[in-house]
């Protein structure tokens, strides 16, 4: 701690904070796990040179946000798309980062094709467990090495911790989750290999993740960590949920990655759902208060939001491999259209300026 208050000490002493290569959140927590960050297409070329200056400076670990999800890596049965992905892979070579590949298996952003025959029938189950095992060769096999841990599969359970009915399920049951495991190992042996879901702080839903997961390593298909998104709200789930999630996994044999952190300080809109969600909510302001910018009070339940959840994974960190921010800057956040499209929201700690919230950065490096 105390060389955590120096280094920080260097860092606003310095001023221009995001400039010295040498002290930036990476170096704040390079003793206790990977800071990472999820990148869009244009923030992996070199023309997004302001944004590549903060990556370089802050963060030892990336994430493809959108990039090598299925139906943008392989939009056609034929056809791969590696534009992204190789510049991706090539800026996480230049940066010495640890690089993670997102997501293998999902039942979003994934196209119909995959569980259709060329006559639009629905695929059978050994048909469709060999495709997704050749877009996992494929995808997988083309950065073998250069990407050092894959989120296997995104999000196949409920929340009572039942198998989520997505196309994947309903054809193949849950054996396309073993079969994404052991292909993924087979193709790089030497990657991380991980099941990744929201809400894993959730009791019921974690038992789901834990008891399967144990099923597969009693049958020896390893899996080295279960991703907890970190998608929060400023009040919940509380701290105490997610240690509970923290520790139930450690205890059951695996790492930790906070996959995905955010806290969302915007009012969700309650009993409605996606599309229902922007035709009734779009466009109130009830709903999108702070265009304008965020109040006092709310400014500083989102310092100490994300105060206490670096206090938490500190206290974790012989269980927790990384933690990644999912965006870079509140600009370019997911938060800003989802659930509601089009608001204006400050999940991350750089902002649309791309500069630091030093207040928050000083509160989590204590
Ligand atoms: C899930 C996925 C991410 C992303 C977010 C929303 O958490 O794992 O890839 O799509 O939803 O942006």
């Amino acid at each position: 701690m105390i060389k955590k208050a120096f280094l920080f000490l260097t860092i606003t002493l310095l001023m221009g904070f995001h400039k010295p290569k040498e002290h930036g959140m990476k170096d704040i927590f390079k003793d206790s796990f990977y800071i990472g960050v999820a990148l869009n297409s244009q923030q992996v070329s070199s023309e997004a040179t302001q944004e590549q200056v903060l990556i370089t400076t802050h963060f030892n670990s990336l994430s493809p946000e959108n990039g090598l999800k299925w139906s943008l890596v392989h939009p056609k049965p034929e056809e791969y798309n590696f534009q992204f992905g190789d510049a991706y892979v090539a800026l996480g070579e230049k940066l010495g980062a640890f690089t993670v590949g997102h997501c293998l298996v999902w039942h979003q952003q994934v196209p119909n094709w995959v569980f259709e025959d060329e006559s639009g029938n629905r695929l059978g189950k050994e048909a469709l467990v060999s495709r997704m095992e050749n877009h996992i060769e494929t995808v997988m096999g083309r950065y073998k090495g250069k990407i050092h841990g894959w989120d296997v599969v995104n999000e196949a359970f409920n929340e009572d911790g039942s198998f989520r009915e997505s196309k994947w399920f309903e054809i193949s049951g849950m054996d396309f989750i073993k079969a994404a495991f052991k292909k993924a190992r087979e193709v790089d042996p030497n990657a991380e290999l991980y099941y990744n879901d929201y809400n894993v702080w959730k009791a019921s839903k974690r038992k789901g993740i834990l008891d399967f997961a144990e099923e597969m390593k009693a049958e020896g298909i390893r899996i080295d960590a279960i991703g907890m998104q970190g998608h929060y709200l400023l009040e919940s789930p509380s701290i105490d949920e997610i240690e509970q999630g923290i520790i139930e996994i450690a205890e059951a044999g695996f790492k930790v990655a906070i996959t995905e952190l955010d806290v969302d300080i915007l009012p969700r809109p309650k009993n409605s759902q996606g599309a229902d969600l922007n035709i009734n909510y779009a466009n109130s302001a009830e709903f999108n208060p702070y265009v304008d910018g965020v109040s006092t009070e709310i400014k500083e339940k989102f310092a100490q939001r994300y105060a206490d959840l670096f206090q938490l994974f500190e206290k974790h960190k012989d269980k927790i491999t990384r933690v990644t921010f999912w965006g870079l800057h509140d600009g370019r956040s997911w938060l800003n259209n989802f659930p509601v499209r089009g608001r204006t929201n400050y999940p991350l700690l750089f902002d649309r300026n791309l500069e630091p919230k030093i207040d928050v950065i000083k509160r989590i490096s204590f």
